[in-house]
C-alpha cells in the first residue's frame, strides 16, 4: 500500500514542567493556528510518530490531542491520505475574527520604507494587461510551440541529472548554452563576442539589473528612449539613476537631442533594431553617431535587442554591438519572443573587460542562473529546432501583421497613422484627439487589448495611440478585432 504523505510540524513550543498537561499544549497550539489561518483547510498534518519524534515527547499525548481536534472537527482523516485540517471548517467566520484581531497591530511605529521604490511608475493597472488575445503586447503563438519536442528534450534532460549537477553552477551560465547562444548571435545578428562574454541570465529584465549594477551609481544619468520601454525605467530608477528622456523619431534615438540634453551621461538605453514602442529601426547615421558620443564623451550603450528576429520584407539589421569597435555597447537579448517568455531566459553580451564586474553582481544578485532549463535550451539549439521554429513563426508573424495592416487601411483608411510595423510582434498606431487610455479602458470591456501609447511617455505625452501585438491573435481573428477597434474610434 501506498504510504500517506506527511505533513510539516508547525512550530509547537512544548513545556515539560508546565502545569498544562503536554496533550493539552499540543491541542491549543493546533486550534490557535487553525482559527488565526496559520493552518488552512485541507492541509495535511504530520503523522502522531513524526510529531511526537520532533517534539521530543512520548506518542501518547499526541494520538490523545488528534483524537480531541478529531472529535471536535478541526481535523479529518481519509483511509491512505492521512490526517488533514478540517475541509468543512467555515473559515471565512473564523479566519476574519481571528485575522482581523491579527491585523490591526500591523500599522503601529513608524515604517520607513525606499525612497527608490516610490520612484518607479506605479503598477500598471490598467485592463490591457489581463487578457489573452487580440493585440495583447508581449504575447507570442504560444499554441504553435514544439510542445512535444520540448517535452522530449526535458524528458531526456531529465534523465541526465546526476549528484553534480545539484551543485550551484557558473554564475556566467552554463558552457553549453553559453557556447550555443554565441554561436547564434555571431552568425544571425553579426554581434562579435564569444562564449566566455555571454552571461546566462533570467530574461533581459535582469539583465538590465545587472547591467545597471555594474556600471552605474545613484545620481548617474541615463538616457532613456521618449517613448520607451517602461519596465526598463523601472531597473534604472530602483538604482537611484537620474532619467534623461530624449525623444525618438523615425530615424531611432535623436542623438543630437541627447548630446544637448546631457552630453555627460553615463549611459544611453536603446532598442535601435525595433524601438519599442514606436518600431522606429535606427538608421546608420544616427547609429555612428551613437558610438561616436559614447566614444568621446566615455559612456556606455545599453541595446536592447528583444524581437529583432523577426523582420518581414527585409533582412534582418546587424546589431549595434556588431559596428562597435571600441567595446561601449553591452548587448541584452531574451528568448521571451523566440521561445516564451515563462521561460525566464535571456543573456548579456559584456565587453571582455567587464566580465569580472557583472560576475560581482550577479553572485550579489542571485548567484547563478538556474541549472535545469539552460539544458533543455541548449539541445533544443544544438538540435536546430530553435532556428525551424523562428523560421516557421517569422512566417505565421508575417501572415498576421499583414492581415492586421490590410484591416487597418481597409476599416480605418487614411484615419489613423501606422508606425513601426516592419519588424517584432507588434506595430503602433497613432490617433488623434482623443485618450488613449480611456478608450483602452472601453476596448478592455469587448476583449479587446489595446496598450495606450501614452503609458510609454516619462514625461509630457506627445502622441497618443495604440500598441498592438500581434503575436498572439490567431489571424482568423483579426478582421473582427479591427472592426471593433474602427467602432470604437467613431463612437467617441
Ligand atoms: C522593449 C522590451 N525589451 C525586453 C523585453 C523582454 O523582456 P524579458 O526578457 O524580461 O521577458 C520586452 C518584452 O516585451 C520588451 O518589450
Amino acid at each position: 500500500m501506498r504510504k500517506a504523505a506527511s505533513g510539516i510540524s508547525p512550530v509547537i513550543p512544548v513545556d515539560r514542567k508546565a502545569e498544562t498537561p503536554l496533550y493539552r499544549q499540543v491541542y491549543d497550539a493546533y486550534r490557535t493556528a487553525i482559527l488565526e489561518g496559520t493552518l488552512r483547510s485541507g492541509q495535511r498534518v504530520p503523522s502522531t510518530r513524526l510529531l511526537a519524534g520532533e517534539l521530543g515527547i512520548s506518542r501518547i499525548p499526541v494520538l490523545n490531542a488528534y483524537s480531541q481536534l478529531l472529535a471536535e472537527g478541526y481535523f479529518e482523516s481519509r483511509v491512505g491520505a492521512g490526517t488533514v485540517v478540517s475541509r468543512s471548517l467555515p473559515d471565512q467566520v473564523i479566519h476574519s475574527q481571528f485575522r482581523g484581531r491579527r491585523l490591526a497591530g500591523v500599522s503601529r511605529g513608524p515604517r520607513p520604507v525606499s525612497g527608490r521604490a516610490s520612484l518607479l511608475l506605479p503598477v500598471e493597472t490598467g485592463p490591457w494587461h489581463r487578457g489573452w488575445g487580440a493585440f495583447g503586447v508581449s504575447q507570442v503563438a504560444f499554441e504553435q510551440f514544439p510542445f512535444a519536442i520540448w517535452n522530449r528534450l526535458v524528458a531526456s534532460q531529465s534523465r541526465k541529472v546526476h549528484a553534480q549537477a545539484l551543485d550551484y553552477g557558473s554564475p556566467m551560465g552554463s558552457k553549453d548554452l553559453r557556447e550555443a547562444v554565441a554561436g547564434y548571435l555571431r552568425t544571425a545578428r553579426a554581434v562579435r563576442c564569444e562564449a566566455d562574454q555571454i552571461m546566462i541570465v533570467s530574461g533581459s529584465q535582469q539583465g538590465l539589473g545587472i547591467t545597471a549594477g555594474a556600471l552605474l551609481d545613484p545620481g548617474s544619468r541615463v538616457w532613456m528612449e521618449e517613448p520607451g520601454y517602461r519596465f526598463a525605467r523601472n531597473v534604472f530608477a530602483l538604482n537611484g539613476c537620474e532619467i534623461v528622456p530624449v525623444p525618438v523619431d523615425e530615424e531611432g534615438l535623436r542623438v543630437a537631442d541627447g548630446i544637448r540634453r546631457c552630453r555627460q551621461a553615463r549611459v544611453a538605453l536603446v532598442s535601435p533594431s525595433h524601438q519599442y514602442p514606436l518600431g522606429s529601426t535606427m538608421s546608420a547615421s544616427r547609429r555612428l553617431q551613437l558610438l561616436e558620443w559614447a566614444e568621446h564623451s566615455g559612456s556606455w550603450i545599453v541595446e536592447d535587442d528583444y524581437d529583432s528576429e523577426y523582420r518581414y520584407q527585409s533582412l534582418p539589421i546587424a546589431s549595434l554591438q556588431g559596428l562597435d569597435t571600441n567595446s561601449r555597447v553591452i548587448y541584452v537579448g531574451t528568448f521571451s519572443k523566440v521561445i516564451f517568455p515563462s521561460l525566464r531566459i535571456g543573456y548579456v553580451v559584456i565587453p571582455s573587460d567587464l566580465v569580472d564586474r557583472f560576475v560581482g553582481v550577479r553572485l550579489a544578485m542571485d548567484i547563478t542562473p538556474s541549472v535545469f532549463l539552460q539544458g533543455v535550451l541548449a539541445d533544443f539549439i544544438q538540435e536546430g529546432h530553435f532556428s525551424r521554429h523562428i523560421r516557421r513563426m517569422r512566417l505565421l508573424y508575417n501572415e498576421r501583421r499583414d492581415v492586421l495592416l490590410d484591416c487597418i487601411h481597409r476599416e480605418l483608411g487614411g484615419a489613423i497613422e501606422v508606425t513601426g510595423a516592419q519588424a517584432g510582434l507588434h506595430l503602433s498606431v497613432i490617433i488623434k484627439g482623443a485618450s488613449d487610455s480611456q478608450l483602452a479602458r472601453r476596448a478592455a470591456k469587448q476583449n479587446l487589448w489595446l496598450v495606450p501609447l501614452s503609458s510609454s511617455y516619462l514625461g509630457k505625452v506627445q502622441q497618443q495611440g495604440f500598441i498592438l501585438g500581434f503575436g498572439s491573435s490567431a489571424t482568423e481573428d483579426i478582421p473582427d478585432a479591427v472592426r471593433k477597434l474602427r467602432i470604437l474610434l467613431h463612437s467617441r
